[in-house]
């Protein structure tokens, strides 16, 4: 009598075990944080808790548009859009891979959520990460340009503020515009007033959202070109003109 009752409490045991447990297990990269210009890879790992499981398709896909899946006979397809990031996909063994070149600002964010679907004989699984994009700026130039310090920032994400600096001194009032371009970056550019102080400006992007600054340049008075020295001779001109006076002077002393 106490072993029946015993094994059934058992069976009971084992039954309710086996019914709550995942057949079926989905495994996505979270949420990544990837510096500009950084490879993006996220995976998408299936494994079930029994024997026997059959994937018959798993996909990543982004606003209801497929990127690219596996079937059955783990056959890749990948369906290219020309709006999304350029990237490629890898199956080993139950993990389907989207790798992304570079990460564009316009798929990165919380609204941009890219999801994993599995379908297979233990069942359906679906799960979805985001990408973030840290600030930056891909690139900036300083130059004179008819007289004006001015100032070009590019392939910046998210947005920056542009700060003028003479010495210690801030300047404000200065022209600063910026565009959108393809995939989400920004180009900033910025200028001042006609100036002509021999001090250096400095121009540099602040970003508000982490309360630095993120690049910046210094911009020199175009020095004066030399017919002999050539471009970029400016800062040894007191110097060169020294020694011509004194080379003058030995000449009209002989
Ligand atoms: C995807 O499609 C479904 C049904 O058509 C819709 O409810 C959902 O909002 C769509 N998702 C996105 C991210 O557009
Ligand atoms: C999702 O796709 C639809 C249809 O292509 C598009 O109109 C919509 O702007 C997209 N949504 C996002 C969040 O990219
Ligand atoms: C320009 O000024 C900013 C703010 O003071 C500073 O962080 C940066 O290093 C300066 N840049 C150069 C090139 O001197």
């Amino acid at each position: 009598m106490g072993f029946s009752a015993l094994h059934l409490l058992l069976w009971l045991l084992a039954t309710v075990t086996l019914t709550t447990q995942e057949l079926l297990t989905i495994r996505v990269t979270p949420k990544i944080v990837a510096a500009c210009g950084q490879q993006v890879k996220l995976d998408c790992e299936v494994t079930s808790s029994q024997h026997g499981l059959s994937i018959k398709h798993i996909e990543w896909y982004q606003n209801n548009t497929s990127l690219c899946r596996i079937n059955s006979e783990e056959v890749i397809t990948t369906y290219h859009r020309h709006t999304v990031s350029d990237f490629h996909c890898e199956y080993q063994r139950g993990k389907l891979s989207i790798i992304f070149k570079e990460m564009k600002p316009m798929d990165s964010g919380d609204s941009k959520p890219f999801g994993c679907n599995i379908r297979s004989n233990k069942g359906v699984k679906d799960k979805s990460t985001t990408v973030d994009l840290q600030e930056c700026c891909g690139h900036v130039e300083g130059v004179m340009k008819d007289g004006r310090p001015d100032c070009t920032f590019t392939r910046v994400y998210p947005d920056g503020e542009v700060h003028w600096f003479h010495g210690s001194h801030r300047l404000h009032g200065h022209h600063t515009g910026k565009r959108v371009e393809d995939g989400g970056w920004l180009t900033i550019n910025s200028y001042l007033e006609r100036k002509t102080s021999e001090v250096p400006y400095n121009c540099s992007l602040w970003s508000p959202k982490t309360g630095t600054y993120i690049a910046s340049t210094l911009i020199k008075k175009r020095p004066k070109t030399n017919p002999l020295l050539g471009n970029g001779a400016g800062s040894y001109e007191p110097a060169w003109t020294f020694g011509f006076v004194a080379v003058l002077l030995v000449v009209s002393l002989k």
